[in-house]
């Protein structure tokens, strides 16, 4: 089995027997950058975990302008909302790299959460700490400046894409300035002032779809 795999929320809990009996009820699919998974609004029966590269999930307003709720990679699943509460997608699922997710679907998932509270609680967990991420954005909206929201974004991304670089943290996160934006929630020109801001101050250095993170206790303190 996969390390990513074994990770996720819905493994994680389980034996490896079990783990390879609930894999074999999954469908892998190759998803090329680009690729819509699925659409917000369509009516979904599959939950997907992430196996390798970056999935983003986008949110359209009425007045057709797109946020980015969040961007998730390896281990992490999507689209369980469907399945727990049945309706229509909340976001759209769309391929930000080349990536590999599995599908289950909401027949499979089932038996799974009747016969095994251990994957019902891990799933519940994962629910759980998307509400408290989700809570401390909506609060940052409100209280929190553009600057202060950018410097967060970058540390959250650096959690999760993060690598060592001689220099300091290497966050890959493979989005365009206007993702970055949509993704904190405000318009490209505020947040490219912030990145030139920070770049300027030495605590950061952008490059294409990558950041470097020279100091990460000086983003810290501004992202409080
Ligand atoms: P679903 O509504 O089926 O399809 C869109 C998916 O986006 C949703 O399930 C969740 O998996 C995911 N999603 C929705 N809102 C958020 C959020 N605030 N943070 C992270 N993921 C989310």
């Amino acid at each position: 089995m996969d390390d990513a795999l074994m990770q996720a929320p819905l493994f994680s809990a389980l034996d490896a027997e079990a783990a390879v009996a609930l894999r074999a009820s999954m469908v892998e699919t190759l998803a090329p950058r680009g690729t819509i998974i699925f659409n917000e609004g369509e009516i979904g029966d599959h939950m997907y975990v992430i196996v390798g590269g970056k999935i983003k999930l986008g949110h359209a307003s009425s007045d057709g302008r797109e946020s980015l709720l969040a961007v998730l990679g390896p281990g992490e699943i999507f689209g369980e909302l469907s399945l727990f509460d049945p309706g229509p997608r909340t976001a759209t699922a769309t391929a930000l790299t080349d990536a590999r997710v599995l599908a289950l679907g909401n027949t499979s998932l089932h038996p799974w959460l009747a016969g095994r509270p251990e994957v019902a609680e891990a799933l519940l967990a994962a629910l759980a700490r998307r509400l408290r991420r989700t809570n401390d954005a909506l609060a940052d909206l409100v209280f929190s400046d553009v600057p202060g929201r950018v410097a967060k974004a970058l540390l959250e991304l650096a959690d999760k894409f993060g690598t060592w670089h001689e220099e300091g943290t290497l966050v890959k996160h493979d989005m365009t300035q206007e993702e970055l934006a949509q993704l904190v929630g405000a318009s490209r020109e505020t947040v490219n002032k912030a990145l030139a801001d920070f770049t300027q101050r030495g605590w950061i250095r952008v490059d294409q779809r990558e950041v470097l993170l020279l100091s990460v206790d000086r983003l810290a303190r501004r992202a409080r």
